[in-house]
């Protein structure tokens, strides 16, 4: 009997090996390209998990490709470019859900990397409703490396006390101490480039309509045109009256800078910016900074996973599969997350390497109801996303409800949402 598991387990180990046609560290030669966004600022945590990299496979040279703008705005069109043009990268960043699977994944551009789930016990440590982001019928279309949340609002405690305002539990909380703080020359809420105000808009919705009905937008259970939907671009116009004038040639780091610096009391953005407020700027979270849920979000958490996927035509696949599996692992998650301010996509990491911060987004992330961003990739496939972009735009200038949300019926229906 234990002879008989031991050669199934010896011919299932030989397959899998067979298919990803491993990987044995030193062998391992030539290059290696991994395209991403996460430039300056946000580069710290990706170099460490490049230098591990390094660690273990030192013959092979890491070309780090990275083109700059938060939320990959930037780095989206260019690896769309590469992609067409048949030159793939090793690996890219890519978020899990739509972004990936009504993209990539549609497009056929992917490997199956079930195998590789299977041979490093991923089906395991990661959350299953995580891996179902990841895949469709056919297979397991990418690796993440992490869990950021999309709805948390930061402040500074010490400013708050000295203009005598608390946290906003409501936005209706926020509308009633924004005038004051307006008055007395301070931003009530910093904004930055257009993608912000996406974000913004995702934080805002999921307060209007909480976590079923913002579900329900995107399974086509909730028109657009529903009243509820059009009382989420009412609520969001009454709070760009409070942001500052010159959001659009700010990135998301500098509306984070006016938070910092006193300029302005809020700023509504992932937690990336507890990545930059502690590894960047060195403040320490819960006394320097604090957090809490973006306004009538407590309890829930909208979340997005990055993800490094195997594009087909890699030109350095064996390469690129080593990568991946640095980056399912404890030890590449734990090297990377305490840096970039997400949580560890696995259920089995260290949190005594996290700082307070995190550990309360570790707490949250298992106890809330959680929620999909549009913004960054989970709920929406990127044609809706860069559609809404220019309904954005538009509502920028119009400040007009029903249009904006008449127009995100329009492009629902073009791009395929709810059905
Ligand atoms: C998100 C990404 C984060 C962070 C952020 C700002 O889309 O998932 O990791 O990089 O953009 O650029």
């Amino acid at each position: 009997m234990q002879l008989k598991k031991l050669v199934i387990a010896t011919l299932v180990g030989v397959a899998l090996l067979a298919a990803f046609g491993t990987v044995m560290a030193d062998n391992l030669t030539g290059k290696l390209e991994i395209f991403s966004w996460w430039a300056g600022d946000e580069g710290p945590a990706l170099q460490a998990l490049i230098d591990l990299y390094s660690a273990e496979h030192p013959n092979v040279n890491v070309i780090n490709a990275t083109v700059t703008g938060g939320s990959g705005v930037n780095a989206k069109a260019v690896l769309k470019t590469r992609m067409l043009g048949g030159d793939a990268p090793d690996s890219f960043q890519v978020h899990a859900g739509q972004e990936l699977i009504g993209t990539w994944v549609r497009a056929d551009r992917m490997e199956d990397l079930t195998s590789l789930f299977q041979q490093e016990g991923w089906m395991n440590v990661f959350p299953s409703g995580l891996i179902k982001l990841l895949s469709t019928d056919a297979g397991i279309w990418s690796v993440p490396v992490n869990i950021h949340r999309s709805n948390v609002m930061w402040y500074i405690p010490a400013n708050l006390e000295k203009w005598g305002v608390e946290a906003p539990k409501t936005w209706d909380d926020f509308l009633a101490i924004a005038p004051a703080l307006k008055a007395q020359g301070i931003t009530p809420l910093a904004l930055a480039e257009n993608w912000t105000v996406n974000h913004l808009w995702e934080s805002v919705a999921l307060a209007v309509l909480g976590p079923d009905k913002w579900q329900a937008l995107w399974d086509g259970t909730l028109s657009f045109t529903s009243p509820e939907a059009v009382a989420v671009w009412k609520t969001f116009g009454k709070i760009l009256e409070y942001t500052n004038n010159d959001a659009a040639s700010l990135s998301w780091q500098q509306a984070t800078d006016m938070v910092v610096s006193g300029k302005a009391a809020f700023n509504v953005m992932g937690d990336w910016a507890a990545g930059y407020m502690s590894t960047t700027l060195g403040l320490t979270p819960g006394t320097d900074y604090a957090w809490s849920p973006s306004p009538g979000t407590q309890g829930i958490f909208m979340m997005l996973s990055d993800s490094f996927g195997l594009p087909k035509g890699a030109p350095d696949r064996d390469n690129a599969i080593a990568w991946l599996e640095l980056l399912g692992s404890k030890e590449g998650s734990d090297a990377f997350n305490p840096l970039k301010g997400s949580i560890s996509a696995r259920t089995d990491s260290d949190l005594s390497l996290y700082n307070a911060y995190s550990q309360s987004a570790a707490m949250d992330w298992q106890n809330d109801i959680v929620a999909g961003s549009l913004t960054h990739g989970v709920v929406a496939n990127e044609g809706f996303m860069n559609d809404f972009a220019t309904v954005m735009e538009m509502f920028l200038t119009s400040r007009d409800p029903q249009q904006a949300a008449n127009a995100c019926d329009a492009i629902a229906r073009q791009n395929g949402i709810g059905g």
